[in-house]
């Protein structure tokens, strides 16, 4: 056949959708997970993000089968793999601890999940091969698990989930035990692998920072319910909760009540003292309690008549930015401004909102 009547071979295979309707687990009286829907889209990246506790790992294991949930669905391209055993859902997972086994090399490892399914010996042996080198792991195949570094066995670990050509690749914390350098280097490495296999990717952490810089969106977990689901920046400028506000970048939050309501301006009344206008798209009516949650970078220390009195007790220059730590009362602030020059002295401020700064307005009961 001549060349050009190849078939065109794309660098990324067209990666697999994933669908969650629904889904509840239970554990005796607890509910871990409480009818979480959540779309995946083909090649796409989901950071789940949440505190420790909050059903994260419990859903990632519905996904892979090891866990039965009490409802809900679960689909990849619509076809339902709820009722499908572990070894035939066509997902990959990988741990937070290595979970590799100990008395086999890195090679036999990523070979185990294909002997497990029969393939032929030649194949295998093709396919680990390809699949050590795209996690940079070639010169390692003969090491043990003992003999390799924290980030190595998780790379291993990583090959051994993406042989199987998984339609899903889930990964649970996959960084957590390593130290900060080697945690940059294999994030880089599975955003890169992930790109290439174009594989449609759940990765499960409790850290903003890597969620951010991981994913394509991310789904905010609280007490086994999603808060919200988006692009990252869209969940740090419009938090849809105070909970999701605090765990999504830092926010200071001041309570206050509603004093006068003009469109979608709200005048607050702050707890603190002042009164401080906010645009929120959310409406409150006259005199509801409120909580205002500002981001770092959103309020100002010269804020004139309109702001509140504050102290000033630590400035930290950060290179081109600075930090200053300020309290009102009993409450701590935390401001961040552009550095011109030094930093201010401590002592008493005015804390007001800079010019077209849009903070969040919940409802006051609405916090974690
Ligand atoms: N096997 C289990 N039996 C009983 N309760 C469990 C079990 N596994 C997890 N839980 C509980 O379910 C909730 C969610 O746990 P988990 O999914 O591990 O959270 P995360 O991964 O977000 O830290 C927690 O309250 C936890 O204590
Ligand atoms: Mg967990």
């Amino acid at each position: 056949m001549p060349d050009q009547m190849q078939p065109v071979r794309t660098l990324a295979p067209a990666g697999h959708r994933l669908d969650i309707e629904a889904v509840r687990v239970r554990y005796g009286q607890t509910l871990a997970v409480r009818d979480v829907t959540l779309n995946v889209a083909p090649g796409e990246i989901l950071a789940l993000l949440g505190p420790s506790g909050c059903g994260k790992t419990t859903l990632l294991r519905s996904i892979a089968g090891f866990i039965r949930p009490d409802q809900g669905r679960i689909t990849v391209d619509g076809r339902a793999i709820d009722r499908l055993p572990p070894g035939q859902r066509g997902v990959g997972i990988v741990f937070q601890s290595y979970a590799l086994f100990p008395h086999m090399s890195a090679a036999e490892n990523v070979a185990y999940g294909l002997e497990a399914r029969g393939r032929p010996k030649q194949e295998i042996v093709q396919r680990v091969e390809a699949t050590l080198a795209a996690v940079r792991m070639s010169g390692f195949a003969a090491r043990r698990p003992a003999n390799l570094s924290g980030g190595q066995q998780q790379r291993v670990a990583l090959a051994r989930a993406l042989v199987i050509e998984p339609s899903i690749l889930l990964l649970d914390e996959p960084f957590a035990a390593l130290d900060r350098s080697l945690r940059l280097d294999l994030q880089l490495e599975i955003k890169r692998i992930q790109r290439r296999f174009g594989v449609t990717c759940v990765l499960v952490t409790h850290d903003q920072d890597e969620a951010m810089s991981m994913a394509d969106r991310m789904a905010v977990m609280n007490a086994g319910q999603v808060e919200q689901v988006g692009p990252p920046t869209e969940l740090y400028d419009t938090p849809a909760t105070a909970f999701v506000a605090g765990f999504v970048g830092t926010t200071n939050r001041l309570s206050g009540v509603v004093e006068a309501v003009m469109g979608e301006a709200h005048d607050i009344r702050l707890d603190v003292g002042g009164v401080m206008r906010v645009q929120s798209p959310r409406t409150f009516s006259r005199g509801a309690r409120v909580l205002l949650c500002a981001r770092p970078e959103q309020l100002t220390l010269t804020g004139g008549e309109a702001g509140f009195a504050a102290e000033l007790r630590l400035s930290l220059p950060l290179g081109p930015s600075v930090i200053h730590d300020v309290v009102a009362g009993a409450t701590e602030l935390k401001l961040q401004q552009a550095r011109h020059g030094a930093p201010p002295p401590p002592g008493p401020v005015r804390i007001g909102l800079l010019a077209g700064a849009r903070p969040s307005l919940f409802p006051e009961g609405d916090t974690p």
